[in-house]
């Protein structure tokens, strides 16, 4: 697409966009003047710090300084990247996005995934119809039943059956016209060996189709109906089938994460599947591999905790404390849920049945004690050795925990339980790096993601965002500002930053707005322009605090002109250059405009 178009896709976008109403939609806010507070969604309050100005478009937070317009708040929420938050608020709005001339390997490409997604559909229909219509389904139908698994089930995730044929599938859909190469590529049928031709990859298997997260068939797993080997067999890495992104369920899951506010994952499609027919909806399958960053993300999106249900095994367990350290540290929270009789969450609920399973899921034991317990377990913690290792595999998810009287709680339990003296244990902690938090962060909804901070606050720099504001407003007052203090001088970094922004875009002749600026200015900035943007002016004009601002900032500005002036005139005299007359010169009439300034 051209430049021109995406720009006024962005402004098509950032109009329609409502702010408030965006923000709304996840924090509860309350009005005061023309300002709403509410507690903030990205670090744990109690009292609300969180303002939203919406005539200005900005938000901030002055506990933890986040900040920006609609678009980084989305981001930060949805932790997602700005440009995806813009698109994201365009697909909300339902502004298409603009199409760039696509070249000619992007347009074969383009088709090729179509194409593959269209015989992935069919490939669906085939194995389910194979399974419920035709009498080839039988051993795929008895098997079902001999798991459990109702027809509702069977109709609800479309599973199927592979018959015991080398080539059904391939035969019926060379017939249909479906290209052989894209039978290979697709997974769906490989190469014989000698001579040549096709044959089904999937044979005497039944079949559980993969989707992504919208619904997309993207691949297949297939299980054998006995106990031959290999277990299961799956699609092969294609253009559409990742196993490190794709989350089995997650297309029917979705909504009931968002619901519930967290996800549970499960490490088999057949787990999946019994906890979903269970009524526990919001649950996604790994699909045996290891849960990745990538799942954690996609997860993220619609919930901010996730609830590990792994096989209660060793391979299990150990599955479990990876995926753990990968969560760790995305601000996500975690929960494990752990299965105490039989394999796995499908053999439990087909034991115990779905009520028993929902209980183990109200019981999941948070990070910290699904983790001491883990410790507690595999470490030999008879000897000195055993115990020191124990408590440094604890030592990472202690440092996860913000309550002083929780982390208390854990250092005063681990100590008991290995036998070590308590000051030890705190010692080990310290030396490991953990600063005490200041703030007591009680029940949030979210998992914080930010921290709150103080920052130091100058008049110098109240003075600074008062300028800011306004110039942001008017290219003139820029303008009129530069005179008084040059932009360059200006000693607040970030600040500095926000007006040489400003001034490069009123020297291309461009209006400032949030979106230009997002791009331009690094974080902090950003967030110190949403702060000038939401502050409280009090009782003054914005024209009253400007010319105070201005005061302030060329006060301090003649200041340190004055002071490198004496200086150097210090350094000339000791030379013994008559020069530094001149540099006194100078200072004494920097010094005069002060003393007006004073009684202006
Ligand atoms: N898996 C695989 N290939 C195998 C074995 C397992 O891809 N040979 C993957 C599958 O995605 C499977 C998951 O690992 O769903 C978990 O494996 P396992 O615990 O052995 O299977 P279960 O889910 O218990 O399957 P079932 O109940 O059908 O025996
Ligand atoms: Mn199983």
């Amino acid at each position: 697409m051209h430049r021109e178009d995406m720009d006024e896709f962005v402004e098509q976008v950032t109009a329609q966009s409502d702010l408030l109403q965006t923000v709304q939609s996840y924090v509860p806010l309350k009005r005061k003047g023309n300002r709403y507070w509410g507690c903030c969604p990205f670090h744990g309050e109690k009292t609300p710090s969180f303002s939203v100005v919406p005539d200005k478009g900005f938000f901030y937070c002055f506990g933890c300084h986040a900040g920006g317009n609609v678009f980084k708040f989305l981001s930060l929420i949805e932790n997602i990247t700005y440009f995806e938050a813009i698109k994201l608020q365009a697909e909300k709005l339902g502004i298409p996005m603009p199409q760039r001339q696509k070249t000619p390997q992007e347009i074969a490409r383009d088709k090729e995934i179509a194409d593959l997604r269209k015989v992935n559909e069919m490939a669906r229909d085939f194995y389910h119809n194979c399974l419920t219509l035709t009498r080839l389904g039988e051993p795929g139908k008895a098997y079902f039943t001999s798991r459990a698994i109702s027809a509702e089930t069977i109709a609800e995730f479309k599973l199927g059956f592979a018959p015991h044929a080398w080539d059904k599938l391939s035969t019926a859909f060379l017939k249909r016209g479906v290209k052989q190469e894209l039978l290979l590529s697709d997974g769906l049928a490989a190469e014989r060996q000698n001579g040549g031709g096709i044959y089904d990859r999937f044979r005497n298997r039944i079949i559980i189709p993969i989707a992504d997260e919208r619904g997309r068939v993207v691949g297949f797993g297939g299980r054998v109906l006995d106990d031959s080997t290999p277990k299961y067999l799956n699609t092969p890495e294609t253009v559409l089938f990742n196993k490190r992104r794709i989350l089995f369920g997650l297309d029917r899951a979705n909504r009931a994460i968002k619901q519930a506010g967290y996800a549970i994952v499960v490490e088999g499609y057949m787990d999946a599947i019994s906890v979903f027919s269970a009524g526990v909806k919001n649950v996604v399958a790994s699909l045996g591999t290891a849960f990745t960053a990538e799942h954690c993300k996609l997860l993220l999106r619609y919930a901010p905790a996730i609830y590990f249900c792994y096989d209660s095994d060793d391979a299990g367990q150990k599955a479990t404390i990876r995926a753990l350290s990968i969560v760790q540290g995305t601000g996500a929270t975690v929960r494990v849920i752990v299965v105490p009789d039989g394999k796995d969450p499908d053999e439990y609920i087909r034991k115990h049945g779905a009520e028993a399973f929902q209980q183990l899921v109200k019981k999941a034991l948070p990070l910290v004690e699904y983790r001491l317990q883990y410790v507690l377990k595999n470490f030999d913690h008879d000897s000195l050795e055993g115990k020191v290792k124990a408590l440094h595999a604890m030592l990472p998810v202690l440092t996860g925990i913000r309550e002083p009287a929780v982390l208390g709680e854990y250092i005063k339990r681990l100590s008991q339980a290995l036998l070590l003296d308590e000051g030890i244990v705190r010692d080990e902690f310290r030396r490991f790096g953990h600063q005490p938090l200041p703030e007591d962060s009680g029940a949030v909804q979210r998992e914080p993601i930010r921290q709150a901070v103080r920052r130091t606050d100058t008049a110098l720099q109240r003075a600074g965002r008062i300028v800011i504001r306004l110039a942001f407003q008017d290219a003139g007052i820029l303008a009129h500002f530069a005179t008084m203090v040059p932009l360059n001088d200006v000693s607040d970094e970030p600040q500095r930053e926000i007006l040489l922004a400003l001034q490069e875009l009123a020297a291309q002749g461009k209006n400032s707005n949030d979106t230009e600026m997002a791009n331009k200015l690094s974080e902090t900035a950003m967030a110190e322009l949403s702060r000038a943007m939401v502050e409280d002016l009090g009782v003054l004009s914005e024209t009253e605090a400007y010319s105070n601002a201005v005061r302030v900032l060329r006060k301090a500005y003649l200041n340190m002109r004055y002071v490198e002036h004496s200086q150097r005139a210090a350094e000339l005299a000791r030379q013994g250059d008559t020069a530094y007359v001149a540099e006194l010169n100078q200072a004494q009439k920097i010094k005069s405009e002060m003393e007006e300034l004073q009684f202006e």
